[in-house]
């Protein structure tokens, strides 16, 4: 591996570039270690630019074998050529056939970015700056070509042959044993969204009537065998298609819709135009190996790539650090779908949880980034929570702040006036802006300013004028290179309930910016007050989760259990008892470090029976209710001195005394309805509340649990009942988990999407002896370093879901995850770059922790010969 310098990029030198690639014609030959690819470029001279001006195209790590030009050889006195260079000294005036004849070795190409092969298929992944290992070309999102792909493989190794567009063309070659694909996209496209699959796949199709009445052919492409297992993902796509159509006027636009499951992936799953290529794991879908919450996931992300067509193919980005304006817009729209399929409260209260787990942590270390970036060295360390899933909150805020009717035309505007076109976010605002009239100035900062606002709370009623004033005050932490910000425009919904639990009419002053239930925050600091208000209220606040920020409110206990009981707001009544059980575990874990007895509160451990025993709530609901607060979480609120070990045994101690306390209706909120296998959301809810009841009688471990848990694991009828068991088991060390471990590796050994939960349950163990067997799992013969899938299942969840063994007082836990780091980033330093990471918040720890973490970065950082990826991530984490 080549030891890089790498120079920041940076988004104020921002250029066109000198030539445009109107079309161009790929010829790929597939072998497994010598593929040709001959690539015929049309370019064009940009009107800005002096003749004779050079051309510089993008490699990495390419083997040039010929350049022409308009059908002649180059002179190689005009050309520079390098792996990562191809330079024409002075190019032709005029529009010019550039011929460029690369070899690949698809077999060799362990990064996964490229062309590479996945279980013997041919699969490409060019996003973010792929396409370049494939041939030279000006790999950037402005550049957009037509594309025309003809593919050859022999017969026997890819009788399957996928390329982007409309299929126009296939064939023998007569007296060989190879044929051909030709495929034709219609639509300009930038080269991250080129891709190819060549295979012995088997094909599971379905058709689907646009509103339009235009037929398109739908295809998911999967190993043999797993054809069974894409009904799923079928449904989703269709129903994908549909909402798209009813929820944004938008339309399919090719003959055929494409999707093809591959083992190895670096990541979720990619947009490709019209073949998108998926992580299996988001595409397979069998009650025997795929929990309820991967259904969900599928779900989403079927909708999120088929979502993508819109918006980031016929509309992308005119270069990477507007990299949210498709994937903020794009998960937006994907939440939307899942809301409207399934629970809108429960579906918001997962994306918040998910948001607080990874985008705060993220953006309050030294990882910390604008949504929109302004530099980098490395752009695949910028597919992160920040751009993706803070990128989803701004544009919510944005439909919360104009309004649905508003938001609507703004986007319509967007599509009708940037359709085919690489654009910027400045671009996108401006339309809705226009759309309703108003100005975006300053709601722009939240795409240039990183970190969590802060809002501190200040509540005042007077009985006498039967008035209430709310202060509202916002700040960000100061963060490596942003020490100043200016304040943000931030909508806060509220209510004000009433001693009966009902909303009281909200009468806001005409000085206050009120409206309807919203505030919209501008200042720094500013007031709301509201009339007419006739006994203190209790006020909830930022409902639906309005705005990405962090609450400072010292609201009372009395108060919080309140809302917990009676808020209208459904995700306000989730987050006070989260608040409720925030503030107890952050007192017990300050006892458990002073070796204090951890004696719960006693009132919070009661209302939690209140959950249990509301059967008026969605059990899905009560689910999340009973999901304390993540160990991750409480380490997040606490922000500096954090001694996991201590965290760990609050958060124990605190279910341990619901499940004790609860015992009897926690035994009866456990059982199954005994119903047919069903993943709909309904069946999902009551199979949550069941087994979150589990998992408190799990910790309680009174006489019989053990046994109640093995039973459950030995006659699961499906996933979710039975890896929930199989985790209760063996992260509460309880009698029988070896037993079902063995029983789970008997079962499934040959389907990995099921091993890869095996893995992942023994690598979250919070235990001490989990240590040892979890990097005596390194050596086991199912463990496969190569596959980013399971790699992510043992040493990822290790570094990211078990918090006492990662961050463990001895300093194991780091070295391993850094050993770790080492080994795969020679291979794949994409995957070794995530998972370093992992160590994002290690300045947070206390102290011993933290110099033990900053020990393991320091040997990282030492070593000379680091990726790009991985050096990018070390330093930044050492800043
Ligand atoms: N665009 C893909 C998505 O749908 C993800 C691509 C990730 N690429 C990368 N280099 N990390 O979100
Ligand atoms: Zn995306």
């Amino acid at each position: 591996m080549r030891s890089e310098t790498a120079v920041a990029i940076r988004l104020e030198d921002y250029a066109p570039a000198p030539y445009r690639i109107s079309k161009l014609f790929l010829d790929v030959k597939l072998a497994p270690q010598a593929t040709v690819v001959t690539a015929e470029l049309h370019i064009e001279r940009g009107n800005a630019t002096k003749a004779g001006t050079p051309l510089e195209l993008d490699g990495d790590g390419l083997e040039l074998e010929g350049v022409q030009i308009d059908g002649f050889p180059a002179d190689p006195a005009a050309i520079t050529a390098t792996p990562d260079k191809l330079v024409l000294h002075s190019p032709p005036a005029d529009p010019f056939v550039l011929t460029i004849r690369t070899r690949v070795n698809p077999e060799a190409n362990t990064q996964l970015m490229g062309l590479y092969r996945s279980s013997g298929t041919y699969c490409t992944q060019c996003e973010a700056e792929g396409f370049r290992r494939i041939t030279y070309f000006l790999d950037r999102p402005d550049i957009l070509s037509v594309y025309t792909t003809r593919i050859e493989a022999r017969k026997s190794d890819a009788p399957i042959l996928l390329g982007n567009g409309n299929p126009s063309e296939a064939g023998d070659i007569p007296g060989t044993d190879r044929h051909y694909a030709i495929w034709h996209d219609p639509f300009p496209k930038p080269s991250y969204l080129f891709a190819l699959v060549g295979g012995d796949l088997a094909a599971v199709r379905d058709t689907f009537t646009t509103s339009s009445g235009r037929s398109v052919d739908l295809a998911i492409y999967v190993e043999h065998g797993r054809e069974n297992w894409c009904d799923w993902a079928m449904d989703s796509l269709k129903r994908s298609m549909r909402w798209d159509e009813e929820t944004f006027g938008l339309e399919y636009d090719l003959d055929v819709f494409n999707i093809v499951a591959v083992s190895d992936f670096n990541m979720g799953a990619m947009e490709n135009k019209g073949l998108n290529i998926f992580n299996d794991k988001y595409v397979l879908a069998d009650p025997q190996t795929a929990t309820d919450q991967d259904y969900a996931n599928v779900e989403a992300v079927i909708a999120h790539e088929y979502f993508h067509n819109w918006t980031g193919n016929r509309i992308t980005c005119r270069d990477w650090f507007q990299l949210c304006l498709k994937e903020g817009l794009t998960v937006f729209r994907d939440q939307e779908f899942s809301s409207d399929m399934r629970s809108r409260p429960v579906k918001r209260i997962s994306d918040v949880r998910l948001l607080k787990a990874h985008q705060f942590p993220e953006d309050a270390g030294p990882l910390a980034h604008p949504v929109r970036p302004r530099t980098y060295r490395e752009i695949n360390n910028f597919y992160t929570a920040t751009v993706y899933e803070k990128g989803a909150e701004v544009v919510r805020m944005l439909k919360t702040l104009l309004g649905p009717d508003s938001f609507r035309a703004g986007m319509d505007l967007y599509f009708q006036r940037h359709d085919g076109e690489a654009t910027t976010i400045e671009a996108f605002l401006a339309c809705f802006a226009e759309a309703a009239g108003t100005d975006l100035d300053q709601f722009a900062l939240w795409y240039e300013q990183a970190g969590t606002p802060l809002i501190k709370v200040d509540c005042t009623y007077s009985e006498e004028n039967q008035e209430l004033r709310l202060t509202l005050s916002q700040s960000i932490p100061p963060l490596p290179g942003q020490d100043e910000t200016d304040p943000n425009v931030i909508p806060v919904r509220f209510g004000l309930l009433g001693e009966d639990g009902k909303d009281m009419d909200l009468v806001p002053t005409p000085a206050s910016d009120v409206s309807g239930d919203m505030m919209v925050l501008k200042q720094r600091t500013q007031t709301f007050t509201l009339q007419n208000v006739q006994a203190r209220p209790v006020l909830s606040l930022l409902r639906r989760f309005s705005a990405p920020v962090r609450l400072d409110f010292d609201q009372s206990k009395q108060d919080l259990l309140f809302l917990a009981q009676r808020d209208s707001d459904p995700f306000n009544r989730w987050q006070a008892t989260q608040t409720l059980a925030t503030r107890e575990l952050i007192r017990l874990a300050g006892d458990a470090r002073q070796d204090k007895a951890l004696l719960p509160d006693v009132k919070l451990v009661d209302a939690f029976g209140e959950t249990i025993s509301d059967t008026t709530l969605d059990p899905a609901f009560r689910a999340q209710t009973l999901d304390l607060p993540s160990e991750a979480d409480i380490a997040r609120d606490l922000g500096k001195d954090v001694d996991p070990d201590a965290i760990h045994a609050a958060r124990q101690a605190l279910r341990k005394a619901i499940g004790l306390q609860h015992h009897s209706a926690l035994i009866g909120a456990a059982q199954l309805d005994g119903e047919a296998f069903s993943p709909d959301a309904a069946a999902a809810g009551q199979r949550a509340f069941a087994n979150r009841a589990l998992s408190l009688l799990a910790v309680a471990d009174e006489p019989g649990t053990a046994e109640l848990l093995k039973t459950r694991f030995d006659m699961a009828t499906n996933m979710t009942d039975r890896i929930s068991a199989l985790l209760m088991l063996v992260h509460n060390g309880l009698h029988g988990s070896e037993a079902a471990l063995a029983a789970f590796l008997n079962r499934f050994q040959d389907t990995s999407l099921a091993m890869d939960k095996w893995f992942m349950v023994q690598a979250t163990a919070p235990k001490e002896d989990a240590f040892d067997r979890i990097t005596a799992l390194t050596a086991h013969p199912l463990f496969d370093k190569t596959n980013p899938n399971r790699l992510r299942s043992l040493v990822q969840s290790f570094a990211t879901g078990n918090p006492t063994q990662f961050s463990h007082a001895s300093g194991r836990g780091f070295d391993f995850v850094a050993d770790m780091v080492l080994e795969i980033d020679n291979r794949n330093p994409q995957v070794a770059s995530r998972l370093l990471t992992s160590f994002r918040s290690w300045r947070a720890l206390e102290e011993n922790r933290a110099a033990l973490a900053k020990q393991a970065l320091l040997r990282i950082s030492a070593e000379d010969d680091l990726s790009r990826d991985t050096r990018d991530i070390v330093d930044r984490c050492l800043q």
